[in-house]
């Protein structure tokens, strides 16, 4: 018998949970208009909203940030981050910022103009968002499996190499960078191979494009490769990922998730030109280069998470832990995107409540039930997120209808995840009696932010 993956840490902080009735419950969702986002936090039991800025730090990382150098300009902790991100990357500038979307703003700012279009295996919402606010237009390649949520395939972030390469040919001149996520958090944080991103480096290579990775879950990719991948057992997480960085001309990264760190990002080129007008507009509005939009603290903090975020036993004891949520919420009877992917497990409520049509928002009709049945924060991924109305308002809605369960890193136990599958088999026992919602209010961006809702 295989001996049981453990948490490979012991607790040495802890902070007490909410524990809510469920008239409690009810009354905060109410108050809330029934957008999760707007639940005050001591109101949650389970916080699964995101993985981005909720990781539990290290001894090591606290320790850091205790000799942090706080200097203005030239501080040594910038040093310090910047050969850490230099050595795993191998890029040449590296420009702090306090996220990833600040990254994202920075780098579509400078190169994204109307008219021109960026290819993608998939976009996240806020690089999408950018994009479009900068008058581009995005366009998700990923291949025909990673649309089926009970494909098996090991990689489903994969981007389809055929469409990449007749796209590039067809959009000539019109294409300022390609990009791809990995992992895909879009398609259910799904990997992308090496092989793909070998392929597509080399498309875009051809094409002449520069090649950007969103790297926020570099990490969880490179296990899943090293894991699956044939020919890659024997190498280590970490040169696996320095070969995927070298593959790219630069990347944005949001250290909130494979940094191990509550904030913090980067934006990381080759182009010396780029980087200039970059670290300019950086200037404007997030900082000096030497700290960008970050403390020195930060910087220290993420330089010692990123180094823990590759240790593989960390990322064995994470996908253990993602497995087991996803077995135990198929056996509640709720069907899950297939393989459970490296950061959160993704429930697929068009195939869990067939009676709630996608204008009636499935995945956040789930969301809410999760929260009112056991205290559970989840994220809809789905028509509240990217759905569309045409010029003549007709509801255009996502290609899944999925409720993302993501989960913090190095935060919750095993018990934790017991109760949160108990919870999900009450839901799921009293699924045909749930009522879709209605959209009273939607903001212009992000409506999945701040959107209200009332049940039909
Ligand atoms: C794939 C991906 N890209 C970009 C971002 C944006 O990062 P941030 O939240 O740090 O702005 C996220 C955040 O969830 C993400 O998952």
């Amino acid at each position: 018998m295989n001996p049981t993956i453990i948490e490979p840490f012991k607790i040495k902080v802890v902070e007490p949970i909410a524990l809510l009735t469920r008239e409690q419950r009810e009354a905060h969702l109410r108050k809330a208009g029934f957008n999760l986002f707007a639940l005050p936090a001591e109101a949650v039991t389970f916080d699964l909203l995101t993985d981005s800025g909720t990781s539990a730090m290290s001894a090591a990382q606290w320790a850091a940030m205790m000799i942090a150098d706080e200097s203005y300009a030239g501080s040594r902790s910038f040093f310090r981050f910047e050969k850490v991100i230099r050595d795993l990357t191998g890029y040449t500038h590296i420009i702090p910022t306090h996220q990833g979307r600040a990254s994202e703003r920075i780098l579509f700012a400078l190169t994204v103009k109307p008219g021109l279009t960026i290819p993608s295996n998939a976009h996240f919402d806020t690089t999408r968002a950018n994009i479009e606010f900068d008058g581009g237009t995005c366009v998700d390649l990923v291949i025909a499996e990673g649309r089926d949520p009970q494909s098996e395939h090991p990689f489903k972030g994969n981007i389809d190499l055929g469409r990449l390469e007749a796209f590039c040919r067809e959009h000539k001149g019109s294409i300022p960078l390609g990009m791809m996520t990995i992992t895909n958090n879009t398609g259910g944080g799904q990997p992308v191979s090496l092989e793909n991103l070998r392929a597509a480096a080399a498309i875009y290579r051809r094409h002449q494009i520069p090649f950007i990775l969103d790297a926020c879950r570099f990490a969880e990719n490179a296990y899943f490769v090293q894991q699956r991948e044939p020919g890659q057992r024997n190498r280590s997480v970490r040169e696996i990922a320095q070969e995927i960085f070298r593959l790219a001309d630069g990347c944005t990264m949001s250290g909130k998730k494979d940094g191990l760190v509550n904030m913090g990002g980067f934006l990381a080129l080759n182009d010396s030109k780029l980087a200039e007008e970059a670290r300019n507009l950086l200037i404007l509005t997030e900082g000096f280069p030497t700290y960008g939009g970050c403390a020195a603290r930060d910087l220290e903090a993420f330089a010692v998470g990123i180094e823990e975020a590759m240790d593989e036993s960390y990322l064995e004891y994470r996908q253990a832990t993602v497995r087991y949520l996803a077995r135990g919420l198929e056996q509640a009877g709720m069907p899950t995107v297939k393989p459970p992917g490296g950061h959160a497990v993704y429930v697929d409520a068009r195939a869990f409540l067939p009676h709630v049509p996608p204008e009636q928002y499935p995945g956040h009709t789930l969301s809410c039930a999760l929260y009112r049945e056991g205290g559970i924060r989840s994220c809809e991924i789905g028509s509240v997120m990217f759905g569309k109305r045409d010029p003549k308002g007709k509801f255009l809605p996502a290609a899944m209808e999925l409720v993302r369960l993501a989960l913090p890193r190095r935060v919750y136990t095993q018990s934790h995840v017991d109760r949160i599958v108990e919870i999900a088999r009450d839901v799921a026992a009293r699924a045909t009696e749930l009522r879709g919602l209605r959209m009273t209010y939607c903001p212009k961006y992000l409506p999945h932010f701040t959107a209200q809702f009332e049940p039909m």
